[in-house]
Parts: structure tokens; C-alpha cells; sequence
């Protein structure tokens, strides 16, 4: 019988999910969406988890989870916008025995990242795709040819002497009341930064935010090609997925 995996897309107010059709990238049926509880520990998640995924009892493959988090072999090992209990624990191996289904968890913008490669604004493309997700932090995918290096949490770079995503994260251009324009110019300091370390190919800038794109995506100023997400609000849910599929034990490495 085939498997459907289902994905989890774990944010600050809503825990979103959905069993997902990994061949067209899309959900099967509707998303649900559940109140993040407050704290947000993990243990507090995993009851929601297990609630979440037993509104779908035809989903029945592996679960995948974003996390805004450095996540390595299922250990979060950050927390700049979550609750620090997230520090060091075990969140594949807490949220399989909360919900008794093989779960795996990812950092947000690496799934958006491997969402964007495989289904949207940058696939099919060779060379070095660096996908920015811009929404309370700034979230980063390093994907080369098509294969991930996870973890990159490049909105942590020190620019003028400031952790980037403090100036020009989306929540920042909202608490300050910044005009697009304005905005457009942090974000260009940001990108020229990310030009002169990495050499991309391709920007793909991802996050709620990139709905305005044409509002700022034309204004910031880098030789690169930058061009917006496409999958917009199923990039974290078809992302979590398909890694949960592709960590299993099973799967080809
Ligand atoms: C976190 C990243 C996360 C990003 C977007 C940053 O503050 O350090 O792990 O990907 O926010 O949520």
C-alpha cells in the first residue's frame, strides 16, 4: 500500500498540517490549523501534534515537522524566536513516541528551501540557490544542484555590526512602520553581504511576506538574480514532508 506522509508546519501562533502528495507538491485536502500552545515547549507541541494528525487517519506515512531551529539528527540545538526547552531536546524521538508515527524534524527555512527546489521558484535550476524566508527572523536554505546543506542560519550574520535579522526581518519592517523602499534598502545591504560571501545563482525570497513581492523584490539592488517563492503558504508543510520521507531508513540517501 502507498504511504502518504503528512507535514507540520510549526510557527509562533499556528501549528498547520496536512497529508501531502509528494509527486505534485500539494496538500491532499484541507490544511487544519491548531493555536500554537504558550509556552511552546515541545512536550506542550507534541499533545497537538498527536491531536493534529489524528484528524487524518488516512495519512499514514512518515511526518515531517519545521522547526525554527538548527535542527541536527532530530536535536534542536537553537532557539532565537522559541522556547529555549527546545535547546538539546530530542524532538524526532519525543514526537515519534508522542504520536506513534515515524516523525522528523527540520529547520523551517530549509524546508521551505527544499519545497522551492523541487516544486517552485527554483527548480530544475543547477549552480547555488540561496532561498531567504523573511518573517519574525529571517530563516536561510543553502541548496547546491539540488542538494541541501542544512542548518545555514544565515539571518544570524553580523552586518554593521548587528545580528541582519535584527534589521531587516519582516517583523522589523512592521514594529518600525518602514516604507517599502526603506525596507528594500536594509534588504539589499543584506543580500550584497550574502553576494559577496556565497557568489549564488539564484535568490529565492520566501516567508508570508513575498504575497507584496512586487512591492520590494524589484527595489532591492544585487547583481543576482532574485525572484519570489512560489509555493507561499505550503512551502514549510510540502518541505517537512518530503524530508520525512527522504529520512527515513528506507529511503535512497
Ligand atoms: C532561526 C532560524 C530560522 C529563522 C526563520 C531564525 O531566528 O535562528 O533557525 O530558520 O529564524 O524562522
Amino acid at each position: 500500500m502507498d504511504t502518504v506522509p503528512f507535514g507540520i508546519d510549526f510557527g509562533g501562533s499556528g501549528i498547520k498540517g496536512a497529508p501531502v502528495d509528494l509527486d505534485a507538491g500539494e496538500f491532499i485536502g484541507d490544511r487544519v490549523r491548531i493555536e500554537t500552545p504558550q509556552p511552546s515547549t515541545p512536550e506542550a507541541v507534541a499533545g497537538v501534534f498527536a491531536e493534529l494528525l489524528g484528524r487524518f487517519p488516512d495519512s499514514n506515512g512518515s511526518v515531517g515537522v519545521t522547526v525554527p531551529a538548527v535542527v541536527r539528527n532530530g536535536v534542536a540545538s537553537s532557539a532565537a524566536n522559541i522556547d529555549r526547552a527546545w535547546i538539546g531536546t530530542d524532538a524526532d524521538a519525543l514526537f515519534t513516541e508522542a504520536t506513534g508515527r515515524d516523525v522528523h524534524v527540520v529547520n523551517d527555512a530549509d524546508a521551505a528551501g527544499l519545497a522551492e527546489v523541487r516544486y517552485g521558484a527554483a527548480k530544475g535550476r543547477r549552480g547555488l540557490v540561496i532561498v531567504t524566508t523573511l518573517g519574525t527572523g529571517i530563516g536561510s536554505a543553502i541548496v547546491y544542484d539540488g542538494v541541501l546543506v542544512p542548518n545555514s542560519e544565515l539571518g544570524h550574520l553580523e552586518i554593521d555590526g548587528q545580528d541582519a535579522e535584527k534589521a531587516a526581518a519582516n517583523s522589523v519592517r512592521e514594529k518600525q512602520d518602514l516604507s517599502w523602499s526603506k525596507w528594500a534598502k536594509r534588504l539589499t545591504t543584506y543580500y550584497r553581504t550574502l553576494e559577496k560571501l556565497f557568489s549564488p545563482d539564484l535568490f529565492v525570497l520566501g516567508g508570508g511576506v513575498s504575497k507584496h513581492a512586487d512591492q520590494f523584490v524589484p527595489l532591492i539592488d544585487v547583481e543576482t538574480e532574485i525572484v519570489p517563492a512560489q509555493l507561499k503558504n505550503r512551502a514549510g508543510i510540502v518541505g517537512a514532508a518530503l524530508w520525512a520521507t527522504e529520512s527515513t531508513d528506507e529511503a535512497p540517501r
